[in-house]
């Protein structure tokens, strides 16, 4: 919708049509490279929301999706996922322009988004229940695992398409229906997501955009009575505040929340490797990753030469235009975001930390909010840069004696979201993999991730599955149904029945 600025203007996506903010109000969203304003996009608020949880409710109860086969349900799923391969370079620069991400990375994800929807698709028609032995033959027992209703869908700017496939593919494949409120930096790429998944043929309301603010749009969605699911992906102290309000109303929540994730690099690595590794998982997007490797532990013998590799690739990082093939660094999604960066580089100074390489704000040529690639040393375990979430392209490298330590240290977190170990020798592997309190270990590889594959986050990292098939189980719900198959009086009332 062209407006007369010259600047796109997106409403919101409710019924499967485009929708006027009931107050009227638009927020401006911005290219983090450039400064400059992308497009304006809805500010909802509570009206907006229950709009949207009506046209979902609507939905839900409608003939056209609750009576809707299974199979048939899969084909919607496989359709959107093709649409989305259609569309993919589209995606691919949308969400680029929105966040700042590389336009090569982005390619690389639209790749493989369809995969999510074509494995969900898969196994729409593989969810059912099971008979269950009951002690008395003459009854019959059964489970059937039905949808929850609407899904709320709350989803952060780092990887926006992505991470709300991680819970569109499975709440649509187990039969619900859903409201999704993307981040207010990136409010693009969800509206034309739902767009495309009615052009997939999901019945209008299948699929809602509302956009706006966490406190604002965000809250009304968890507030609201209608919803019987919410799913967060998001800073944990976010996550916390939607999880109470929803248990307040027993309402069930998945959370995929922060990490100060270890990468752990023994005596015995391929340290070349390793420092790829460590580079890759803190330096790719920026640091602006749930996953990123922000605390990495070396043991002392190798302590050094990992750290000039690591810093010498650094220092040739290639700063710039995030849609540029040659780029390997854009710049932090917002303004905010890269001051909280520069503050805890600040910090880090203060309690102690040496900054090797980095360390510094840039506006890469650009005037947008760029941070160099910042390697950290001379740290210990309780300092804040060591505990607490950066979400930006900073790693802090500890030494470590023995293996037993380096466990503890990697344990000694209040997340638990993923790690790396990078060792040849196979019994450390798995002895290592075993005792490490992390949802996804990675050995001699990082950032690997697969639809196939489910993820969890341990500790302050989160609640509940996402990917694979127990992804889907999160959005149903377990019903037994008894049925008496004698035709005999009932004679006693005051006895239990099994
Ligand atoms: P956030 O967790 O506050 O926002 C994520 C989503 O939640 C957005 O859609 C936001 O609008 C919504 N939201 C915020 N407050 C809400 C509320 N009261 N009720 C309902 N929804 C609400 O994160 P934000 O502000 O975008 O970034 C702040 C920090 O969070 C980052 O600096 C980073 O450290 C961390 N973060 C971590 C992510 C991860 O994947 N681990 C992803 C995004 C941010
Ligand atoms: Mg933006």
């Amino acid at each position: 919708m062209p407006d007369p600025t010259g600047t796109t203007t997106w409403q919101h996506f409710i019924g499967g049509a485009w929708v006027e903010p009931a107050d009227g109000a638009y927020f401006d969203s911005t290219d983090p490279a450039t400064r400059r304003t992308l497009y304006r996009a809805a500010r909802g608020t509570a009206p907006d929301v229950a709009r949207a949880v009506a046209a979902a409710q609507d939905a839900f109860e409608r003939p056209g999706w609750r009576d809707l086969s299974q199979t048939r349900r899969g084909h919607l799923l496989r359709r959107l996922g093709e649409l989305i391969g259609e569309h993919a370079e589209e995606l691919a620069v949308a969400e680029s322009r929105d966040n700042g991400k590389l336009l090569r990375e982005m390619r690389g994800q639209l790749a493989a988004l369809p995969e999510y929807y074509h494995y969900y698709a898969g196994l729409a028609d593989k969810i059912h229940g099971s008979t269950v032995p009951a002690s008395d033959r003459r009854v019959l027992n059964y489970t059937a695992r039905e949808p929850l209703g609407v899904v709320g869908a709350i989803t952060p700017w780092n990887s926006p398409l992505t991470l709300t496939t991680s819970k569109l593919a499975p709440a649509l494949c187990a039969g619900n229906t859903v409201v999704v409120k993307p981040s207010e930096h990136t409010s693009a790429s969800g509206l034309r997501l739902a767009e495309l998944a009615l052009e997939a043929g999901f019945p209008p309301g299948a699929v809602n955009v509302v956009t706006g603010f966490g406190p604002e749009a965000g809250q009304a969605l968890v507030d609201h009575p209608g919803l019987a699911k919410i799913s967060f992906t998001g800073s944990t102290a976010t996550g916390s505040r939607i999880a109470a309000a929803a248990a307040r109303r027993f309402v069930g929540s998945t959370l995929e929340l922060g990490g100060k994730s270890p990468q752990i690099v023994f005596e015995d690595a391929d340290v070349a490797n390793a420092a790829m590794g460590v580079v890759a998982g803190i330096f790719a997007a920026a640091g602006q990753t749930c996953i990123a490797g922000s605390r990495v532990l070396v043991h002392r013998s190798v302590h050094d030469e990992l750290v000039e590799r690591v810093c010498e690739r650094a220092r040739t990082i290639r700063i710039g235009d995030p849609l540029a093939e040659e780029t390997e660094l854009g710049p932090l999604a917002f303004e905010a975001q890269r001051e909280k960066v520069a503050s805890y580089v600040d910090l880090g100074r203060s309690e102690g930390a040496r900054v090797l390489t980095g360390g510094a704000a840039t506006d890469g040529g650009l005037g947008g909010f760029f941070y160099e690639p910042t390697v950290l040393v001379d740290v210990d375990n309780t300092m804040r840069v060591m505990r607490e979430e950066i979400f930006g392209p900073v790693v802090a490298v500890l030494p470590f004696d023995t293996e037993e330590e380096a466990v503890r240290l990697a344990n000694d977190s209040d997340y638990g979201l993923a790690a790396g170990v990078w060792t040849t020798r196979l019994a450390r592997a798995h002895r290592v993999a075993a005792r490490l309190d992390a949802g996804t270990v990675w050995v001699n590889t990082y950032r690997a991730m697969s639809p196939m594959s489910p993820r969890q986050g341990f500790k302050s990292s989160g609640v509940g599955v996402e990917h694979g098939t127990e992804a889907v189980k999160e959005y149903t719900r377990l019903k037994s149904v008894w049925i008496n198959t004698s035709e005999e009086p009932l004679a006693d009332p005051f006895t239990m029945r099994s």
